[in-house]
C-alpha cells in the first residue's frame, strides 16, 4: 500500500546543539521551535517485494549514493521494528527552497517517518513518530507537531523518553517569521559535524549547558504568556550563544557571511527605530527574522532593501504532520 504524508519545516527558538549519544540521536538539551506553514515536504512510500533495493525519487529525480543511503538506513530501522524486509519506493517533493540553503532535513524525515511507518503497517502515535523521526535528523522530531513545540531531551539511556510535544497550537499565537536568504559562497559544515566538533572542543560549550535551562524557562513563559518582547530577547540571545560555542571551538568555525551580519545589524536598527524584530540563525548563513504580524510588511520591506539579501519568504506558525488522500 502506498501512503503519502506531509510535514513542515521548523525553526528553533531555543536551539538543539550537541548530542550526548551520537548513535541514538540523544541531545544534550531540550529545544523549542515553531513549525512553519510555507515550507514542507510531501512523501509517498510503498514497500514492495519485487524490489532489490530502495529507490528514492526527490523532486522527480532518482537519487543515488549518499542521498539514498541516508534514506535506506532510516528505513532499515522501520523494517527492523516491523520485522519485515521489503524494499521501498520513496517519492518525495520538497516545497522548501533547498537550493537557497534552507534545510529540508526536518520536514523530510518527519514526512518519511509518518509515511513509512504507516505503509509498513505500524500503528504509531505522535510521540512514537517523533521518537523515530529523531533518527533521521534530530530537528525532525519537532516537525511531527504544529505550532510551538518542545523536544524533551529525556533522561533514559535507551532514548525512549526523548521526543517532542506541542506546547501551544499554531492558531493560538500568530507570529511572522521572515526567512531571509542571503548571498552565500561558503563551504558548508553540516550541522551534525558542527555540533559534534563543538561539544568535543569548545571552551564555551560548558557555558551553553549551564544557561540553557534558564533560556528554556524564559521561552516557555513567553510563549504561554504571549509575551513577544520576552520571547524575542531570549531567542536572539540563545542563537548568538550557540554561534559563540563555535567561535570557541578548536579549530574555530562559523557560518556567518558579511550578508548575515548585514541582516543582524538591520534587525538591531529596526529595534532602535521602535519596531520589535529579532533574529535567529541555524547552521548556515541565512537568517530568520521574527516579528509580530502588524510589523510584517515594514520588516519585509526593510530586509528587501539590504543589497546582499536575495529573497525574503514570509512564514507563520504551521501545522504538524498529516496524511494526504485519506
Ligand atoms: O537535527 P539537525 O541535524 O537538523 O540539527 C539542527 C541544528 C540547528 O538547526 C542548528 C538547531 C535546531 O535546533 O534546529
Amino acid at each position: 500500500m502506498k501512503i503519502t504524508a506531509r510535514a513542515h519545516t521548523n525553526i528553533a527558538l531555543i536551539k538543539y546543539w550537541g548530542k550526548r549519544d551520537e548513535q541514538l540521536f540523544l541531545p544534550m538539551n531540550n529545544s523549542i521551535s515553531i513549525t512553519l506553514d510555507q515550507f514542507y515536504t510531501t512523501t509517498s512510500v510503498a514497500f514492495r517485494d519485487d524490489l532489490k533495493a530502495d529507490s528514492f525519487i526527490l523532486n522527480g529525480i532518482e537519487m543515488g549514493g549518499h542521498e539514498v543511503d541516508k534514506i535506506s538506513r532510516f528505513l532499515d530501522l522501520i523494517r527492523q521494528t516491523a520485522g519485515r524486509n521489503e524494499y521501498a519506493i520513496i517519492d518525495s517533493v520538497n516545497n522548501v527552497p533547498t537550493a537557497a540553503g534552507f534545510a529540508s532535513s526536518a520536514s523530510g524525515f518527519a514526512a518519511l517517518a509518518a509515511a513509512s511507518t504507516k505503509a509498513i503497517g505500524l500503528d504509531y502515535s505522535g510521540s512514537d513518530l517523533s521518537r523515530i523521526a529523531r533518527f533521521g535528523s534530530g530537528s525532525a522530531c519537532r516537525s511531527i507537531y504544529g505550532g510551538y513545540v518542545e523536544w524533551n531531551k529525556g533522561v533514559r539511556v535507551d532514548g525512549t523518553d526523548s521526543y517532542a510535544m506541542q506546547i501551544l497550537e499554531e492558531s493560538k499565537w500568530d507570529l511572522s517569521i521572515l526567512s531571509v536568504m542571503v548571498e552565500a559562497r561558503q563551504k558548508k559544515v553540516l550541522s551534525r559535524e558542527g555540533m559534534t566538533h563543538t561539544v568535543k572542543t569548545s571552551d564555551f560549550y560548558s557555558g551553553w549547558l549551564e544557561t540553557i535551562d534558564a533560556d528554556l524557562n524564559l521561552a516557555r513563559e513567553a510563549i504561554h504568556g504571549r509575551d513577544f518582547e520576552k520571547l524575542g530577547t531570549v531567542l536572539e540571545r540563545n542563537a548568538l550563544k550557540m554561534h559563540a560555542t563555535m567561535l570557541g571551538a578548536n579549530p574555530p568555525f562559523f557560518y556567518w557571511t558579511g550578508a548575515t551580519l548585514d541582516v543582524m545589524h538591520t534587525v538591531q536598527e529596526l529595534r532602535d527605530s521602535g519596531i520589535q524584530a529579532y533574529f535567529t540563525i541555524d547552521a548556515g548563513p541565512n537568517v530568520k527574522v521574527i516579528c509580530q504580524p502588524k510589523d510584517e510588511m515594514a520588516v519585509k520591506e526593510r530586509m528587501q532593501q539590504i543589497q546582499t539579501v536575495r529573497e525574503v519568504f514570509v512564514c507563520h506558525p504551521g501545522p504538524g504532520v498529516s496524511y494526504i488522500g485519506e
